[in-house]
């Protein structure tokens, strides 16, 4: 059972107060980014000019077959690099599945670790590159910056626009027995260089495409109200959120446009950006467990989720939402006009308002597990167990 209310909000209020201390106002450590049309190929060049001769590519079987991986490895001289893959990656990654791509890793004697495709291959592949050097239990590695300092070095060219893994220095894998979403962070884990390429997306179906998108609009807007001031987040959050109330209709209205598809990419790329220096917050709090205990895809949970939090919210958003208003040119320059925009958005590309998976037994433990995770983010404010309640009955078609 939650915790009464004030003392809650007052253990959060220490939490800020300590992560400024512990962590400061300053933007975690920057990358190399190359973005647009074959990228990955100077990002495999720049691989191959550090030194490493054995690589571990790790990916997921459908894009293999697809032919998107082997686009993607062009830029190597295959008689300077080998290349070694563990594509056994499958959406929302297991501690099991980490465990083989390590396993590769070490018995082909890989240097560098290269994550093709989504955010649960770049995921995968940021915890195979802990795991790979360093001894011990991955769960004990579970919290905010409790991963090893070290690790096989990361690459990522990412295949949807939407996580943001590429930017960030967190993975989230799933625990096999109980299928709950465990956070690994640390900056070991923070991909060195990224390749931000639209060539390799102009195949995403447009349901995936749809999900993805929303998934980089919440990364921005949770980063943009989050109550920690740290960095370039509050550039970054709005880049994200333009970038996809512009980019996203145009993309699945042509597919392949790929002036639209890089103007998407970008925009999940800031929104990685964003959130690698001040987190998410309760839209991804609830959607998380919508994920573990239903396997709701994650941005189709985000997009369930975000409008009603957002209005929930209330007066504890209404300023940044009204700067978000202006933002995106809508003429309606209130917090409530942007709210109706994200709705319509969310309706424009065909995501549903409400989810049958959702079992009123479950509703509890969903409340539970959702306030534990949320009070751990600096949202605007916290929520009551009833309001969480409230947000789960407006997306549930049984409950
Ligand atoms: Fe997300």
């Amino acid at each position: 059972m939650a915790a009464p209310y004030p003392l809650r909000k007052l253990k959060s209020g220490l939490k800020l107060k300590l992560a400024k201390i512990l962590m400061g106002d300053k933007a975690t450590t920057p990358h190399f980014a190359w973005a647009g049309a074959g990228s990955s190929e100077r990002l495999c060049a720049r691989i191959e000019q550090s030194g490493h001769k054995n690589v571990l590519v790790v990916t997921d079987k459908p894009l293999r077959a697809l032919g998107v991986v082997d686009r993607a490895l062009e830029g190597f001289d295959r008689s300077v690099t080998t290349l070694h893959f563990y594509d056994g990656v499958e959406p929302d990654p297991t501690f099991g599945q980490v465990a083989e791509g390590a396993k590769v890793c070490r018995d082909s004697y890989c240097t560098a670790v290269l994550a093709v495709g989504g955010g649960s291959s770049i995921d995968a592949a940021k915890v195979i590159a802990l795991e790979a050097v360093n001894e011990g239990d991955p769960m004990s590695w579970v919290g905010l910056n409790k991963a090893p300092a070290t690790a096989v070095p990361i690459y990522a060219i990412p295949t949807t626009s939407g996580t943001g893994s590429e930017a960030t220095m967190g993975a989230v894998i799933t625990h096999e027995v109980d299928h709950s979403k465990q956070i690994i962070s640390g900056l070991a884990v923070l991909p060195r260089a990224v390749a931000v390429d639209p060539d390799l997306m102009l195949g995403l179906p447009p349901a995936i495409t749809a999900a993805t998108g929303l998934d980089a609009l919440t990364h921005g807007i949770e980063a943009y109200t989050s109550l920690w001031e740290r960095g370039s987040r509050t550039e970054t959050s709005l880049m994200a959120i333009q970038g996809v109330f512009k980019w996203l209709p145009k993309v699945l209205l042509e597919p392949g446009n790929v002036v639209a598809r890089e103007g998407m990419a970008l925009a999940a790329y800031y929104g990685g950006v964003a959130i690698n220096q001040v987190n998410v917050g309760f839209v991804h709090a609830i959607a998380h467990q919508l994920g573990a205990r239903y396997g709701i895809p994650h941005g189709m949970a985000n997009a369930l989720v975000l409008p009603h939090v957002l209005k929930a919210y209330g007066s504890a958003a209404e300023p940044k939402l009204a700067e978000l208003a202006r933002a995106i040119g809508l003429s309606n320059t209130t917090g409530a006009g942007f709210i109706d925009a994200v709705f319509e958005l969310r309706e424009l590309a065909g995501l549903p308002s409400q989810h049958a998976a959702i079992q009123a037994r479950d509703i509890d433990a969903i409340v539970e597990a959702a306030i534990a995770e949320g009070d751990g983010y600096f949202s605007p404010r916290l929520f009551t167990p009833d309001e969480v309640k409230s947000i789960l009955l407006a997306i549930s078609v049984n409950a």
